[in-house]
């Protein structure tokens, strides 16, 4: 009988794609994915460390499971319970101590291992012994002892192209958690996009801690940047849209720009963080650049692409920061124009440079802070979704909406945009008349076209 595996995801989309390859490796041992952690036989936490916020919910969820893991005791079942990711490669040993509860412990680039860490883990669980816990940076490349990723991933599917931060800002754990910058071979990304879009995938999103330092040996040997990647990825037929997150602004490289203003594939929405728009800040951050800098990139791609819109990640209350400081961040905001914005209170992060800064601001500053920077993007999002009222947009639909006959999907600039229309319209970019603008999304009415009916979309999977 096949087992049950329940993954539960947290943070960053790389997390997302890491868990899936995780059903992928474990799917030829006989594990189906669960929606539910009850009646698991494994369930994974795949965890993110960037915030301690973040991290305590690992641990309310951990307590909640015991009590999944007794009840099955009780029936005469067993349920183990992995952490994977951040938190996992972070904190290791510490995770077990803390949440007996744990059977295993894996830090994201060992989870090619996981069917061997599994047989260990049962062993354990039947024999008693230590805990298994593998937070190593193996030698090997994990994507090259994974099995091909499944091509079936939906509409719109995440590729992870690169790994790993050399960036060093002071205040993330990502160089300590994902290790050094890698980037996978362009042969090896652009046979995992064929695959998914022969899955029926139309849109493919890159991904990469610091997916635009990527810089990955191209098929004849020499080495390729994003910007390359990115025009060979458009030339697959039935690959529609593309995206790429996230990106650092001193990687932001003229063929990058150029890929903007030439492939229409790629999507006119940047998520291109600042986190500050004091120099003072920033450099402090160890972000590398000012935010003059930023302002020119924003410029260049701008001129590209006049259509861009942009998206970024703030932090207020960085050590330090004073009202002139944040005084700056809401100068660049007004003049820049985002069409939505992450915004976060600094969290120091043990380990991290910033972490011994010391200067800390006061928490009902951070709250202030972030409340008139979140009023600000909240204004200029709105304004971004109403500006859109009457225009047509291709929208790629994605799922069903709550309302019987609604279908959701995406506009080229991101939006999350709601319609009535038929089933059979899911995995297509079909024109959508917006009709009203909200706060987190768009309303409109799908555009008849006289002509024939859309072929449904590829769904077989591909192997080859
Ligand atoms: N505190 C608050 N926000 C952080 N981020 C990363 N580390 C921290 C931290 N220690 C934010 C940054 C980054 C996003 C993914 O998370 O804005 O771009
Ligand atoms: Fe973290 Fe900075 Fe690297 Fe982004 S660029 S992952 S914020 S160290």
């Amino acid at each position: 009988m096949a087992k049950k595996l329940f993954v539960k995801t947290y943070g960053c989309q790389m997390n997302v794609y890491d868990s899936d390859r995780m059903a992928d490796v474990l799917a030829p041992h006989g594990y189906e994915s669960s929606d539910t952690p009850e009646g698991a036989d494994l369930v994974i936490l795949n965890t993110c460390h960037i915030r301690e916020k973040a991290t305590e919910k690992v641990y309310s969820e951990l307590g909640r499971l015991r009590a999944l893991k007794d009840e099955a005791a009780r029936q005469g079942r067993r349920m183990l319970i992995g952490v994977a990711g951040c938190v996992a490669q972070a904190e290791g040993e510490e995770i077990a101590r803390r949440a007996p509860v744990v059977d295993l412990v894996f830090g994201p680039q060992t989870y090619h291992r996981l069917p061997e860490l599994l047989v260990r883990a049962l062993e354990r669980d039947a024999l008693g012994g230590a805990r298994v816990v593998d937070t190593d940076f193996p030698a090997e490349a994990k994507f090259d002892h994974l099995p091909e990723a499944a091509g079936h991933r939906g509409a719109t599917a995440f590729l992870s192209v690169q790994e790993g931060c050399d960036k060093f800002c002071t205040f993330c754990v990502v160089p300590y958690t994902r290790g050094a910058e890698f980037s996978r071979p362009a042969a090896d990304v652009l046979a995992e996009a064929r695959r998914l879009v022969a899955g029926g995938s139309a849109e493919i999103t890159l991904l990469g801690q610091n997916v635009n330092a990527y810089h990955g040996i191209g098929p004849h040997g020499a080495t390729w940047g994003l910007g390359r990647l990115i025009r060979a990825l458009a030339d697959i037929p039935g690959l529609q849209r593309l995206r790429y997150t996230t990106s650092h602004p001193r990687d932001v490289d003229d063929e990058l720009i150029a890929a903007h203003r030439e492939v229409p594939a790629l999507m006119p929405y940047l998520h291109l963080p600042v986190q500050s728009g004091s120099d003072r800040l920033l450099t402090a951050m160890n972000r590398k650049h000012t935010a003059e800098f930023y302002r020119r990139i924003v410029d260049r791609l701008r001129d590209a692409r006049p259509d861009l819109a942009l998206s970024s990640d703030f932090i207020v209350g960085f050590p330090g920061e004073t009202d002139q400081d944040f005084a700056d961040t809401l100068r660049l905001v007004r003049e820049v124009g985002f069409a939505q914005a992450y915004t976060f209170k600094y969290s120091a992060r043990p380990g991290t440079p910033a972490a011994d800064m010391g200067d800390a601001v006061p928490e009902p500053v951070k709250a202030d802070r972030l409340s008139a920077l979140q009023q600000l993007i909240g204004a200029q999002q709105v304004a971004f979704n109403k500006a859109a009222i009457g225009s047509v947009q291709p929208v790629l639909f994605e799922r069903r909406g709550a309302r019987p006959g609604q279908l959701i999907g995406r506009g080229p600039w991101m939006q999350s945009v709601h319609a009535d229309a038929p089933d059979r319209l899911l995995g297509h970019v079909v024109p959508v008349r917006i009709i009203d603008g909200h706060a987190n999304s768009l309303s409109g009415a799908v555009v008849t076209i006289a002509g024939p009916e859309p072929a449904p979309p590829a769904i077989e999977r591909v192997t080859a």
